[in-house]
């Protein structure tokens, strides 16, 4: 089945207003912050509780948002804005909108299609797609319906060397153009809802499909092994404690593709991760999951950004809601966000067109807020466009 391909991001306002109410009440709102508790609705506890659960008291997640609430946007006008270009370049790949998909392990979880309707709605939006190394769907799989939009493959490095070399091999083979290295995640967060519930995917056997399809994989255990074998295989070698920043020197000899380190909030990592050879870097609390209590990412941003200097990719995730919410990231240093639980929830409540609708809303509001900013290309924006919450000041700049 093929989707018609979504038009310009504005062109979602003019349909709907030409489409009227919808007479079935089907239509999921494109206030995106209502998904959640929509999708609330149409889950199964664990499953919601995985998909939305944060670690500890919540607090890392309610500082991201915070943090955005703080900014305010001073838009400026009559400037004339009739077209917006909201094009980045990123690796000398050129995206049409500075908005990629987060890896997020085990979409199976929400919906039987999982990664595949996740890539097809986010190809049908034009946006693209990181997958992660937990996928349900194995990575060739993903790549065989992905379409033409950019894919990046997000590394959780294995323990086992082998492993990790094929699973490298296999997103080079399978057309995945950057990895994803990410590094937060040493173990998982302390998560209260998930644990009250006894409840992680993976020990259901799913979030397996790049590991169970691995020969590598497959050499570490005898041909007849159940699924409780493989589980118990896969929790022994999935992750690496072990890593330090030594340890990525093998990984960039392995590899052309551009490596992107996932996690990263400190400046000083920041300069660690270009030190090691690393092409990039993702501010990222991996939506308030794993650490309680950590910086909000848009308040780590212009620290990440001076660290690295002007040139460096630097895109950040956690918390981004909003088309304004972007503007305010790339105003603070990102050259692209990624969306993560949002997405689930359109994936949890319509599969792919779900995904491709919360794509097209979040696009739609952006190339809205360009024109109403005066910003003719998401280039155009700049910190000048921001002012901290409270009163202006009269000794803003003139121009
Ligand atoms: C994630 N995230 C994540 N990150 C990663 O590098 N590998 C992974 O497998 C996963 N898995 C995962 C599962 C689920 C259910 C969620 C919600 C998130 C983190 C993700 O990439 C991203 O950093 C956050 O989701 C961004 O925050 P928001 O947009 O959810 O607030
Ligand atoms: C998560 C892991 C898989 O956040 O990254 O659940």
């Amino acid at each position: 089945m093929t989707a018609k391909p979504a038009g310009p991001p504005a062109d979602l306002v003019r349909e709907l207003y030409l489409a009227g109410p919808d007479p079935h009440g089907f239509r999921p709102s494109t206030d995106l912050t209502t998904l959640q508790e929509a999708a609330h609705k149409v889950l199964p506890p664990s499953a919601y509780g995985y998909v939305s659960g944060d670690a500890g008291t919540g607090a890392t997640r309610r500082a991201n948002r915070e943090a955005f609430d703080r900014w305010r946007i001073v838009p400026r006008m009559l400037r004339g804005i009739t077209r917006r270009d909201l094009s980045v370049t990123l690796f000398g790949s050129r995206l049409t909108v500075p908005v990629l998909l987060a890896p997020v392990a085990a979409q199976t979880v929400v919906h039987p299609e999982g990664e595949l309707a996740a890539v097809r709605g986010a190809a049908d939006a034009g946006v693209p797609f990181v997958l992660s190394s937990f996928s349900s769907h194995s990575m060739e799989e993903v790549a065989a319906v992905a379409g033409e939009q950019p894919r990046w493959f997000q590394l959780y490095w294995p323990s086992e060397p082998t492993v990790a070399e094929s699973l490298v091999r296999r997103a080079e083979a399978s057309g995945y153009s950057a990895l994803v290295l990410t590094v937060d995640s040493p173990s998982f967060g302390y998560r209260p809802v998930d644990l009250d519930h006894g409840y992680l995917p993976f020990l259901h056997g799913l979030g397996l499909a790049n590991f169970t399809t691995d020969p590598a994989f497959r050499a570490g255990l005898p041909p007849d092994a159940d699924e409780s074998a493989v589980i118990a295989h896969w929790v022994t070698l999935s992750t690496n404690p072990a890593l330090t920043w030594d340890g990525l020197a093998w990984l960039r000899e392995l590899t052309n593709l551009p490596i992107l380190l996932k996690g990263i909030l400190h400046p000083d990592d920041a300069r660690l991760a270009l030190a090691q050879g690393m092409d990039g870097v993702i501010v990222s609390n991996h939506g308030g999951r794993q650490l309680d209590g950590t910086m909000a990412t848009l308040d780590c941003l212009p620290a990440v950004r001076a660290a690295v200097g002007p040139a460096v990719p630097v895109l950040m995730d956690s918390g981004v809601r909003t088309g304004s919410d972007v503007i305010k990231a790339l105003a603070l240093g990102a050259d692209a966000v990624l969306l993560g639980r949002p997405y689930q929830y359109g994936l949890a409540l319509d599969g792919r067109s779900g995904v491709r609708h919360v794509l097209r809303c979040l696009l739609a509001e952006l190339d809205l807020a360009l024109t109403l900013s005066g910003c003719g290309s998401v280039r155009d924006i700049t910190g000048d466009l921001l002012a901290p919450a409270g009163l202006l000041t009269a000794s803003r700049g003139d121009a």
